[in-house]
């Protein structure tokens, strides 16, 4: 997963990114993050992106041509990218066959560097008409959920573009975003920690990232239950003990607490998840206790 970001805080984005479980992502090359800065695409010499808003009113607007130029400098950087690796791919693809073929190695090389260009264009052609996907962190967007994380882990690279003052230039946004995407009911200054939270939520979802790939399947929301509670060392904290049942090595009695736990915690929790989840009678009339 290569995450893309468009922003005039870079080093917000790539401190918080080197820390923890993203930042072993990022060193075990599972994920990348590419920050880069609007102010860089300014073009005039005060490098200023903002300007007043036509029609009056507070606050700043950030400018079309600088949030545009940054864009096409990631575009231009995914695409080429890509052709390296399907260039290769292609041909190696090709000397395997020609070493069934049983043509020498010299000449495989010049096969594939005669070929190289046909590749080049076929696949900039599909990769002109491949949308990727431009997500416009704004509380004006659909908020955001672990059902959404799963899709967007699905992409390749993904574009976050962070606003700031009183929002961008509309007619940039018609041009690049396909996606506009809240992190929930409130407003906050910029889109960078809407950003860093979805990177890290998705994140999660990519294979290998997790050192235990059940960890991602079992957790809260990924059947509309919350996941059940936790408890490790020591077995008699203050008094307090650990259910019997997490003891007892017994995994069929242990599968059916851990279902019952989470059925208990949503449907006191959040009860407006629990109507979501498929629960039989009897673990609806649990619920319903
Ligand atoms: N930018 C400002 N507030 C936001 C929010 N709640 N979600 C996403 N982006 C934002």
């Amino acid at each position: 997963m290569n995450f893309h970001v468009m922003t005039l805080f870079p080093n917000m984005i790539n401190n918080a990114m080197a820390e923890s479980i993203t930042g072993r992502a990022i060193k075990a090359g599972r994920i990348t993050v590419n920050a880069v800065n609007i102010r860089d695409f300014a073009g005039n010499k005060h490098n200023s992106v903002d300007d007043y808003p036509y029609g009056g009113g507070a606050g700043m607007v950030m400018q079309a041509a600088p949030v545009y130029g940054c864009y096409k400098a990631i575009q231009e950087r995914i695409l080429s990218a890509e052709d390296v690796k399907d260039n290769s791919c292609a041909c190696e693809r090709d000397k395997d066959a020609m070493d069934l073929a049983d043509i020498s190695k010299e000449e495989q090389q010049k096969e594939c560097d005669n070929t190289d260009s046909y590749f080049f264009d076929d696949k900039k052609k599909s990769d002109d008409e491949k949308k990727i996907r431009v997500i416009y962190l704004s509380p004006q967007g659909k908020t955001f959920n672990q059902e959404m994380a799963r899709e967007f882990a699905k992409e390749e690279n993904l574009i976050f573009l962070c606003g700031h003052y009183e929002g961008i230039d509309e007619r940039v946004l018609e041009e690049i975003v396909t996606d506009y995407v809240s992190i929930g009911d409130y407003v906050l200054t910029g889109g960078e920690l809407p950003a860093l939270v979805m990177m890290d939520t998705i994140s999660r979802l990519v294979p290998g990232v997790l050192n235990n790939d059940m960890s991602a399947q079992t957790e809260s929301f990924s059947d509309n239950l919350l996941e059940y509670p936790q408890y490790t060392r020591p077995e008699n904290w203050e008094g307090k003990f650990v259910p019997p049942v997490l003891l007892s090595g017994n995994h069929k009695k242990l599968a059916e607490w851990y279902r019952e736990q989470s059925i208990i915690r949503t449907a006191k929790r959040r009860p407006d998840l629990i109507g979501k989840a498929e629960l039989t009678q009897k673990e609806r009339e649990l619920a319903e206790m």
